[in-house]
């Protein structure tokens, strides 16, 4: 066996507890295979013990019948160690436990959407969670979350996070109001957001995710590098010129230490769905057959973009795809409504989707 038929031994293997195998968690850091003798170097960031005895197990039953000796060694660095926070990182933090940053190299890829969707999972699940929207040119909390109130003051002149959906939330709209278009450069968009994030008294919280305003430019790196943050995602479409600037984005995170956690692949194909008659059996969109269940009901995925970008990109920068949400029109209308889809009591096949997400984060990170 080579190292290739390695890996694709290993791909096999899932994480415990996940539909996910631990090479595209990124775990798998090196094979080395010497004779009849393999050496496999994992890292598990998780501290759970029992977890990282199931890997080595799956791992030893995997190659055991090819090799005549299989070594494994496991660490447990990288992806969730905590960046030592800069000397100069606000210390209100203290009680926040993780930071999460939702960035994304392009505006409009729906960075807010899904920030939005794994803090309310996140809370949906038990979490302690703050939402911090810190897009200073176009704040989109205030819709995306349905809330059009001022935050309170605490006697020490910082802001109360208003709370929705079982979770602690702070926006620049909710100051500037939701109209007011802020025009205001760089150095002092930088400062002031410094000063707004260390004006909120979160209280205690397990997560706090951040949205970023779009881009990788200096705005973005300050903030990087002011506040002391668990790790980073990275939302992209699946188009090429998307996907370049992941990289980018990627590059700016590695030059600041915060670890990236994954990608996610948004408006990732078209899911279109409908009745026909069950007998017809000529139904096509796109070149694709569609093939009605008994009663007539079809959904078929298209690929409205290049297949297998996020997956490729996420590969090459050894972190996991965390996800791919397809363009769903009830992604638009329930973040039109002020109510994300991973606030509605059943979730549907989307609002699925971004719980999963947001299980793998916990995972990552805890
Ligand atoms: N998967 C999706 N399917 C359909 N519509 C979507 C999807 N994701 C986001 N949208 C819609 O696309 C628009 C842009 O999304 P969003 O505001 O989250 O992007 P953004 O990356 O935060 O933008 P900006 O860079 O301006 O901050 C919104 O109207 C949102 O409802
Ligand atoms: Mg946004």
């Amino acid at each position: 066996m080579n190292k290739e038929q390695v890996l694709e031994k290993l791909k096999s293997i899932n994480y415990p507890g996940f539909n996910r195998d631990i090479v595209s968690f990124g775990m798998v850091k090196d094979i080395v295979i010497k004779d009849n003798h393999v050496n496999v170097k994992i890292n598990i960031s998780s501290q759970n013990e029992e977890k990282k005895q199931a890997v080595i197990n799956d791992v030893k039953k995997e190659l055991d019948s090819h090799f005549s000796s299989v070594e494994i060694d496991v660490t447990s660095q990288a992806a969730s160690t905590p960046s030592t926070p800069p000397a100069n990182a606000p210390n209100v933090v203290n009680n926040v436990d993780h930071i999460i940053a939702i960035a994304s190299g392009k505006g409009g890829v729906g960075k807010s959407t899904v920030a939005a969707n794994i803090a309310c999972a996140l809370a949906r699940e038990g979490k302690k969670v703050g939402l911090l929207d810190l897009d200073i040119y176009g704040p989109s909390l205030p819709i995306t979350l349905g809330i059009n109130e001022q935050p309170q003051m605490t006697q020490e002149n910082k802001l109360i996070p208003l709370e929705k959906f079982g979770m602690k939330i702070m926006s620049f709209g909710f100051i500037s109001g939701n109209d007011t278009p802020v025009i205001w450069r760089g150095p002092l968009v930088s400062r002031m957001t410094e000063q707004f994030f260390r004006d909120v008294d979160w209280g205690e919280l397990d997560i706090l995710v951040l949205d970023l305003p779009p881009g990788t430019g200096d705005i973005q790196l300050t903030l990087t590098q002011k506040l002391r943050m668990t790790g980073a995602i990275i939302v992209t479409t699946p188009q090429d010129i998307a996907l370049a600037d992941v990289r980018k984005g990627a590059d700016m995170f590695r030059k600041v230490n915060t670890p990236l956690l994954g990608v996610i692949e948004n408006m990732s194909g078209l899911i279109l769905s409908g009745n026909t008659d069950p007998d017809n059996s000529k139904l096509e969109i796109n070149g694709q057959k569609v093939e009605p269940d008994n009663n007539g009901s079809f959904s078929i995925s298209l690929d409205l973009f290049k297949k297998g970008g996020g997956e490729k990109e996420s590969e090459r920068l050894g972190v996991p795809l965390l996800g791919k949400v397809p363009i769903s029109e009830s992604i638009m209308s329930s973040t039109d409504s002020g109510t994300p889809l991973t606030t509605h009591e059943s979730l549907n096949d989307i609002g699925k989707i971004y719980v999963s997400i947001s299980k793998q984060i916990v995972s990552l990170i805890e």
